[in-house]
């Protein structure tokens, strides 16, 4: 335990540092379209569940076992098992996971970055050529864009916990929500949108079956940034006069809260640009519905506001992915960063410059997966056809170890650091935890069907991305 850990400066810091990792471009896409093919309000009902019976105690334990050891993952396995060998495989695998998912997420931000930049400088008319993406990923501008976020990243997490984390979240998740609802107020506005409201919010309970069900499962606890190290982290760096349960209660409601508003951004101008769209046909990935569907959809408002005026839509729209996208990017590089500063006795400079150089060149290098290079496009053949390394690494650490991760931390939990011990920790800072019937929920679930649902999703993950065969 090292008794010059850095914290969070207040209670607020740590809810909104957290809820900027959690917040990401999971929320502000993923989730909407999700909701919207898979049964609208029936979904919506299926995820809030997962997020308050599921992924709830998950965090609790995650922010409980950092906040305990004041450790990185790492250093909080070890700490919990009494060094256990066979534990700190669970601590590294929550060392690499956050490395790798930072990797694919800077790539991904880094468009973002881009389409900002050539949105406020003008170019969205560019941008809306469906040719467009696919050439600018092959172009060698990627690489500048990669090196400005670099030292954005770099700058905020150099300046520590509370001048760096703590300060960058103050900063972007207050413009982040005003820019949310003030893109929501603009979009119901305009002709048709309630259609799209109608089309997320009605339910449609014959869309509900097992892949939807784990589908949901799988978005809320990636949108929670459960699995990753990162509340582990976080908790480490959390005084010990606040109350876990209720600062979490404050993400998870945080999170969700803006999920379900990005729906009645997305949908309605989806129906508004196209009244006629069949959301079903929507495609699935993010991906192409940002840099692909919505550029156009932001060209088309110069009929009514003018090139500038659609051009200012569009920037807003980018700055707020791009928020959310460098809020959850910060909070995931921290991870590997606070495991070199721990476990090397490193200074936070010199664990900057090893993780940020190393992430730099893996994150070029999936950069140049998308064609430039024909060695990284076609890098390895899996799942019935040839993957890049881009694919690799985002089958593999996107969904599929993050499960693992969720059931060791609840093995260790559980059964080695124990729940007597669990519960003290949540009973620092709230009184009124002991006893309480969450406290009991957290309890049992943690030691039963939560693990055994994250095993089962993982193996079942495994089997299909990897051998192209389901259990459900
Ligand atoms: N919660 C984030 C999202 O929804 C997930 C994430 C967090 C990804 C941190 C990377 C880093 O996009």
């Amino acid at each position: 335990m090292t008794a010059s850990r850095e914290q969070f400066g207040s209670r607020i810091g740590f809810i909104l540092a957290a809820a900027g990792s959690a917040v990401g471009i999971g929320n502000l896409v993923g989730f909407p379209v999700n909701a919207a093919k898979n049964g609208g309000g029936a979904f919506l009902l299926v995820y809030a569940l997962f997020i308050v019976l599921f992924c709830l105690p998950v965090m609790l334990a995650e922010i409980s076992a950092g906040r305990f050891s004041r450790r990185s993952p790492l250093g909080t396995y070890q700490a919990l098992s009494s060094g256990s060998k066979f534990w700190s495989i669970g601590g590294w695998l929550a060392l690499i996971t956050p490395y790798m998912v930072g990797v694919f997420y800077s790539v991904i931000s880094l468009w973002i970055l881009a389409y900002l930049v050539m949105t406020v400088t003008g170019d969205l008319a560019t941008l809306a050529n469906p040719d467009f993406f696919g050439t600018f990923i092959n172009s060698g501008s990627v690489f500048i864009y990669l090196g400005v976020l670099a030292v954005m990243v770099i700058s905020i997490l150099q300046g520590g916990v509370k001048d760096g984390i703590e300060r960058a979240a103050k900063t972007m998740m207050p413009a982040l929500f005003l820019m949310l609802i003030g893109m929501v107020i603009f979009v119901l506005t305009q002709d048709n949108a309630m259609a799209g409201v109608r089309f997320y919010l009605i339910p449609d309970l014959s869309k509900i079956n097992m892949q939807v069900i784990n589908g949901a499962m799988g978005q809320a606890f990636f949108s929670l940034s459960l699995g990753m190290g990162i509340l582990i982290t976080y908790g480490s760096y959390m005084d010990r006069k606040a109350s876990i349960a209720s600062s979490s209660k404050l993400v998870a409601l945080t999170d969700t809260g803006v999920a379900f508003t990005a729906g009645l951004m997305i949908l309605p101008a989806i129906f508004s640009f196209n009244p006629d769209v069949n959301p079903d046909e929507l495609s699935d990935s993010s991906v192409a519905l940002i840099f692909t569907y919505l550029p156009k959809i932001f060209l088309a408002l110069e009929g009514t506001m003018g090139y500038t005026g659609a051009s200012f839509v569009a920037s807003i729209f980018f700055l707020l992915v791009f928020f959310a996208a460098l809020t959850s990017l910060v909070s995931i590089i921290e991870v590997p960063v606070a495991g070199v500063m721990d476990s090397w006795n490193a200074s936070r400079k010199q664990a900057l410059i090893k993780i940020g150089v190393t992430m730099i060149v893996v994150a070029a290098a999936c950069t140049a997966s998308f064609g430039m290079v024909d060695s990284l496009t076609n890098f390895v053949e899996y799942g019935g056809g040839s993957k890049s390394l881009f694919d690799l690494v985002y089958d593999t650490f996107y969904d599929t170890i993050l499960p693992l991760n969720g059931f060791l931390i609840c093995m260790l939990v559980s059964f080695r650091w124990k729940k007597a011990n669990l519960d003290k920790e949540l009973e620092i800072g709230d009184p009124n935890y002991k006893g309480s019937l969450l406290e009991r929920y957290v309890n049992i679930s943690l030691e039963t069907f939560i693990p055994l649902i994250l095993l089962f999703v993982f193996v079942d993950t495994v089997l299909l991305k990897f051998f192209g065969y389901s259990l459900i």
